[in-house]
């Protein structure tokens, strides 16, 4: 199907006032977003306007009660300049999963597929090129409608925004393995990317990086022993040539780069096993010598080179040399940039 997405041209463009290929992430927007009305139980004027500031009631129900999603991509240049997606389908399926939880209706896939295209394409002069540098793409659903009570809104907008970012981590990361905070729990809003979740990791993460951590591991919130995830990123261990990832239980982002990673992996004739990981099973196999690697995984950072797990009582040190990490860090690379065959199916033109 094909939707009719009113384009109206920003009048100058803004690019001159950035150096694209230096660039610190989240501080930059580009010319145009792409916005969508809910009202009366449907999406309704899909349009792609300069980027702009939306008036908001102070009555707005996210801003009150939360009904707030998002979603997180990165566009790249092929070869012949042609803007590039990296499974697209896979945000616009997550956003809708988040949308269902946090009890906010469905958008259209089709529709958040043929927005990005246009977006992207229309802005493409504002994909930075460097190695690790990309557009940043920043889907997300909000509640606008003002009332004050506790009931699902009947009025969303649907926002697409885009930002050029450069490498996140340039060198290995250190974890602060939380034994207070919990990100989530079994049965809570874990598993969706809504946006309280996050506000709830502000302090925590914080707190860990005052005591020299760069990021939060988190682990299960009932006996702070099985490992959940990294921030803005899933984790993966390799131990005695193997890589384990904990499971999704329920309380963990399912991450695109994730399960990408898997699949790579598994067609690199590694094993792979998706399963509980406890904190003390990595302890032990680093008190073994079978601790071999462990990275973090996330459309922000790509693949993050993990140095040290660490808090008040404990420090597990990773081994310097972690070869498979640096392959599977540049085989994506290289796939979101066409310097390698996609074997995946893995990229979508934005034409
Ligand atoms: C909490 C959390 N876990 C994991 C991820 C990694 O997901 P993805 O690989 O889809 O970016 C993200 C980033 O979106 C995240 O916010």
């Amino acid at each position: 199907m094909s939707y009719s997405i009113k384009t109206t041209l920003i009048q100058e463009s803004k690019i001159k006032s950035v150096d694209i290929n230096n660039i610190i992430m989240g501080y930059s927007f580009t010319d145009h977003m792409f916005i969508c009305d809910y009202e009366n139980g449907e999406w309704h004027n899909p349009r792609i306007e300069p980027l702009a500031l939306i008036p908001t009631h102070p009555a707005a129900m996210a801003l009150h009660y939360g009904q707030a999603i998002f979603e997180g991509m990165k566009a790249t240049l092929g070869k012949d300049e042609t803007p590039l997606l990296f499974r697209p389908d896979e945000n616009a399926k997550r956003l809708n999963f988040s949308a269902d939880r946090m009890g906010m209706p469905i958008f259209p896939e089709e529709l958040f597929i043929e927005g990005l295209k246009k977006l992207v394409a229309l802005d493409k002069k504002w994909i930075p090129t460097a190695t690790g540098s990309a557009l940043y793409l920043r889907p997300f659903m909000y509640a606008d409608e003002p009332f004050i009570g506790m009931r699902a809104a009947t009025s969303f907008k649907f926002i697409i925004m885009a930002s050029p970012s450069g490498p996140l981590y340039t060198k290995k990361i250190k974890l602060y393995a939380e034994k207070k905070y919990v990100r989530a729990v079994n049965g809570g809003t874990g598993e969706a990317k809504a946006a309280g979740n996050y506000a709830a990791a502000i302090r925590p993460t914080e707190y860990a990086k005052a005591k020299g951590f760069d990021q939060v591991l988190w682990l299960d919130a009932q006996d702070f022993e099985y490992i959940q995830e990294v921030g803005t990123m899933n984790i993966f261990f390799k131990i005695d040539g193997k890589f384990i990832t904990p499971s999704l239980t329920g309380s963990i982002l399912s991450g695109i780069t994730r399960m990408s990673v898997i699949d790579l992996l598994r067609s690199k004739g590694f094993e792979v096993t998706e399963r509980p990981i406890t904190i003390t099973e990595i302890i032990e196999a680093s008190q073994k010598g079978t601790l071999e690697e462990a990275f973090g995984t996330g459309t922000a950072v790509g693949i993050a080179m993990i140095e040290e797990i660490g808090n008040n009582n404990l420090s597990i040190k990773f081994p310097e040399a972690n070869p498979v990490s640096v392959m599977v860090n540049d085989t994506l690379n290289a796939i979101k940039v066409q310097d390698i065959a996609d074997e995946f199916g893995w990229i979508v033109e934005a034409k």
